[in-house]
């Protein structure tokens, strides 16, 4: 009988320590659903984040965080990660960037921020108005800024001041409708522009004089009627120019 007990008695320890371990486990299990690392990588992906994870390891070059709900970034989220190379937040509804969200992560080269909802309005123009001033302030390591499929209206003259290695710019599908002039006077390196279904409806003669490195410019699918003799003065590079699906009826001789 004494040994009867003594079982049931084990058995229910033994119930309570697999409940325990279900728990543990579970948990244990949800972490790693929500973010998955190595030694240099850590992946969220799809992982109903709202905010970047604090416990992917500091030392990690690269780390994903797309298809997730954080809308809003900031230098805390990203503290520590100091030899960060590479971060992408695509397609996860980020629609406010803090001035000095990417001070934290100084030796960052790509950043992709495409497909979220970043406006020119209330928390966007916030952006804009914080990276005309510090956000990519201190990126001299910034070689690729992904912002396609955002909401941008408006390109600030100062937006890309501080990223003298941005060699890829993607700005495609947003509502900008203008360029400032000088809005690359700060960006020598790039080689790849893409301004393809915005709203642009005119060029102004000079706004590429700065980039001697320009390969690729596309501009299709916008709203320019025409474009006028010197506009593309300075791309001694480039050799691809897309201009398709505008509204342009005569072009003037010598626009390159
Ligand atoms: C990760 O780092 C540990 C310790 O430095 C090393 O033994 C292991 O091989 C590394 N794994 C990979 C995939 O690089
Ligand atoms: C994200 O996860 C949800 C639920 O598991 C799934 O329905 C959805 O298709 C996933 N989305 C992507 C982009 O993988
Ligand atoms: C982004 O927000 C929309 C609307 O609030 C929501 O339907 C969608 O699921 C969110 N996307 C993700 C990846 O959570
Ligand atoms: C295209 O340009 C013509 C004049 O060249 C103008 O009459 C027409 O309204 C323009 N169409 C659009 C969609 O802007």
């Amino acid at each position: 009988m004494g040994s009867h007990i003594k079982i049931i008695n084990t058995l229910m320890n033994m119930n309570h320590i697999w409940f325990l371990s279900v728990l543990v486990l579970t948990n244990f299990l949800h972490a790693e659903a929500s973010c998955i690392w190595g030694n240099s990588s850590a992946s969220c992906f799809n992982s109903s984040l709202t905010t970047p994870p604090t416990d992917v390891p500091r030392n990690i070059l690269y780390l994903e965080l797309n298809y997730n709900n954080i809308p809003y970034l900031s230098p805390e989220h990203f503290t520590g990660l100091v030899k960060l190379l590479k971060l992408m937040i695509v397609s996860s509804n980020v629609t406010d960037i803090d001035a000095d969200t990417f001070t934290a992560v100084p030796n960052l080269g790509e950043l992709y921020l495409a497909s979220n909802s970043l406006t020119a309005l209330e928390q966007g123009y916030n952006l804009i108005k914080e990276i005309e001033t510090e956000t990519f302030e201190h990126q001299q390591d910034l070689t690729t800024l992904h912002l396609s499929h955002n909401n941008l209206e408006f390109i600030d003259k100062s937006m890309f001041k501080g990223l003298d290695s941005l060699k890829i710019l993607h700005l495609d599908n947003n509502k900008i409708s203008s360029l400032p002039v000088d809005v690359f006077e700060n960006t020598p390196s790039l080689v790849n522009i893409d301004l393809n279904q915005n709203n642009i409806n005119a060029l102004h003669i000079g706004t590429f004089k700065s980039l001697s490195k320009l390969v690729v410019l596309e501009l299709s699918e916008n709203k320019l009627s025409s474009i006028q003799t010197g506009t593309f003065e300075g791309l001694i590079k480039l050799n691809y120019l897309n201009l398709a699906f505008n509204n342009i009826s005569t072009l003037e001789p010598k626009i390159i």
